[in-house]
């Protein structure tokens, strides 16, 4: 039987890391806003709008998008139970009655064609094991000269918040470049890529910019530090050290994050692509 699609992103993303997505909601959703006020103000939102928000994670775009397009609706589609019972509930909190939440994956769901004038996403469209079915399947589900608009993670190195965890949790080691183009956080960091995938994959007027939101970790060097020693990247880097060295790597990290604050908090650089397409 061949495999069900993104059956790995799915045990992750339905399994622990979304689970660790989930709890962390909140310093996942402060450590984006800067990213959520690019994404918004390039998608240019307008009242009565469709808005699909693809990997939709705990909704803070999918419910910002929702108080743009009211009374038209915003549907967040992702594959982390967790995360939409998150959305969910703060969807029904805020009264958003024009905002809902899928449980599937968005490279093969059956939507509704031509239903949704903007696809959102937030660094949610890296991760798909078939890029050419996936982003052919969002554009079916997009009117025709409907829009996408999406932040995706530049290389690793052009991101400060990712060099600097691994600087201070290498404890002398030489750490692994995560690869680009393979599904994950790099799926979509080479431009030309992108570019040529969205062009094959039928859309027009694609722009891709440098954006380079700064992202606010915390309120102070404990409230950064109490976010960051406990996400999924923290994790793995500390995996296969022994205790002292994790201590050690641990308050390396502190130390690192105390380089980065300034009176608005601790703040670390970003470089994402905003990209930007019609069908
Ligand atoms: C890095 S998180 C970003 C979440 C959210 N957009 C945010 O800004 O906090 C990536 C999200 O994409 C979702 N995702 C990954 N692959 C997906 C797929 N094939 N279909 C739907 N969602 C997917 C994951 O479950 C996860 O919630």
């Amino acid at each position: 039987m061949a495999s069900p699609a993104n059956e790995g992103m799915r045990q992750a993303w339905d399994g622990l890391e979304g689970a660790n997505w989930s709890e962390l909601a909140e310093g996942f959703e402060r450590a984006s806003t800067e990213h959520r006020i690019v994404l918004l103000r390039a998608a240019a939102l307008a009242p009565g709008e469709d808005v699909l928000d693809l990997g939709c994670g705990s909704g803070a775009l999918t419910l910002e998008a929702g108080a743009a397009v009211a009374p038209g609706r915003v549907v967040g589609i992702d594959l982390s139970s967790a995360m939409l019972a998150n959305g969910r509930a703060r969807a029904v909190g805020a009264g958003r009655s024009n905002v809902s939440f899928v449980h599937a994956d968005a490279q093969v769901y059956a939507f509704e064609p031509a239903s949704f004038d903007v696809v959102v996403s937030n660094a949610g469209a890296m991760f798909f094991d078939d890029q050419n079915a996936a982003f052919t399947n969002l554009r079916t589900a997009l009117k025709p000269g409907g829009r996408i608009v999406l932040l995706v993670w530049q290389v690793l190195e052009n991101n400060e918040w990712l060099t600097e965890l691994r600087r201070a949790l290498a404890i002398g080691r030489d750490l692994p470049t995560p690869p680009v183009g393979t599904p994950g956080p790099f799926g979509l960091a080479d431009p030309d890529h992108t570019r040529d995938l969205l062009a094959r994959t039928g859309y027009g007027s694609i722009r891709i910019e440098d954006t380079r939101p700064p992202m606010r970790v915390g309120h102070d060097v404990e409230s950064a530090y109490a976010f960051l020693s406990r996400i999924g990247n923290t994790r793995g880097l500390l995996d296969d050290l022994g205790a002292d060295d994790r201590i050690a790597a641990l308050n390396n990290l502190r130390s690192v994050l105390a380089e980065h604050a300034t009176p608005q908090g601790v703040v670390l650089g970003t470089a994402s692509w905003l990209v930007t397409a019609t069908h």
